[in-house]
């Protein structure tokens, strides 16, 4: 079965509107495939200075941005307001202050409209990426969803229809490539920093553990980070490239190693990634040779969709609607919102 199948073609426009972290993004989609319009706001200049994201500037970020952002998706996608027939928000998980101005809005603009406010769950949405650009995948799949806050082996069987195989015990695998970038003077967002200055190491200079890599699905990356931090500490000459190359290595070969073991283990069709770190270029070389090894449908969003956007949000709402129908107009922001 591919999760396409049952897409009816009605014509739906749903808005989708992001704003977990530092992001302000909306994007205009209809039926769940077709994205009009992607606009993405970062704010990651006014966090940078202090090497993450301060919640109460991210807040006012937002407030100040979200109107615009949301101007723009409309008229890049060609649309009038009257032509928009449900407007999505992610409402959790991620920063409380930052989540309200999304949802807020929102459903503030339902109301006006008259139309269906459907409250998206951020993983939820960062699964549907895929889907989006892939209406093909298919089902059962594995998801290896890897973002700044996230770290989870899902097996999807169906729409809505999620098993949490694995997920990490400490930091998220985006926050170890945050700090670790940090403790090395790469600046932030660390990822692209490591996956940057990786091309000129070795990944085979230094040998870092793989934690857990032969226990479960569940990961852990807090050690990885201190082995890091005490190699350099022990080697103050060592070359930067050649550590960061050889923690990314070692990073990626557990994610793979796990998604590939989880997807035999439910004799998956179909294998994607999901989240910012998806957007790793050792990560989805990687990924992509295994499911080819493997024989399975595999498939790398766009480097946009794995980041935050809000068309996985609009895509997401779509299919949340066709489900559940419309979201209560007094759902509120859940910072800790769970995936299942
Ligand atoms: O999904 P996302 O945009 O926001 C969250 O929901 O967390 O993910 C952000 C995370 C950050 O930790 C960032 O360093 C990481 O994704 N990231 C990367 C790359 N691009 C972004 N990590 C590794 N390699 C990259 N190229
Ligand atoms: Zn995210």
């Amino acid at each position: 079965m591919t999760l396409g199948a049952d897409i009816p073609r009605t014509g739906t426009v749903v808005l989708g509107i992001e704003t977990s972290c530092d992001e302000t993004a909306a994007a205009i989609v209809v039926d769940a495939t077709d994205v009009r319009s992607s606009i993405v706001s970062s704010q990651v200049d006014l966090h940078a200075r202090f090497g993450g994201v301060v919640p109460e500037i991210a807040s006012r970020a937002h407030v100040e941005t979200i109107n615009p952002v949301i101007a723009e998706a409309i008229v890049k996608a060609g649309v009038v307001d009257g032509d928009i027939d449900a407007v999505a928000a992610t409402y959790g998980p991620g920063l409380v202050g930052a989540l309200l101005v999304g949802v807020s809005t929102a459903k503030a603009l339902a109301m006006v409209w008259g139309v269906p406010f459907v409250a998206v769950n951020h993983l939820e949405a960062h699964l549907y990426a895929s889907f989006l650009e892939d209406p093909s995948l298919e089902l059962p799949a594995v998801v290896l969803l890897v973002s700044g806050g996230h770290t989870m082996l899902v097996a999807m069987e169906g729409h809505g229809q999620y098993r949490l195989l694995g997920s990490t015990i400490d930091d998220a695998a985006g926050e170890a490539f945050d700090k670790v970038a940090r403790y090395l003077g790469l600046g932030y967002p660390g990822g692209p920093a490591i996956d940057h200055v990786s091309n000129q190491g070795d990944p085979h200079a230094i040998k870092f553990p793989r934690a857990m890599r032969d226990e479960g699905f569940d990961f852990s990356f807090s050690g990885l980070k201190t082995s890091v931090i005490n190699y350099v500490r022990k080697h103050p000459d060592v070359s930067t490239p050649d550590v960061a190359a050889s923690f990314q290595e070692a990073v990626v070969d557990v994610l793979v190693e796990k998604a590939r073991r989880a997807a035999r283990e439910i004799g998956a069709k179909g294998m994607c990634l999901g989240g910012g770190v998806a957007a790793n270029s050792l990560l989805r070389e990687r990924f992509l040779d295994a499911c080819v090894q493997d024989g399975i449908h595999g498939f790398l969003p766009s480097r946009a969709m794995c980041t935050d956007n809000a068309a996985m949000v609009a895509a997401a709402g779509w299919w949340r609607l066709q489900s559940d129908g419309p979201s209560p107009l007094d759902t509120g922001a859940i910072p800790n919102l769970r995936l299942v």
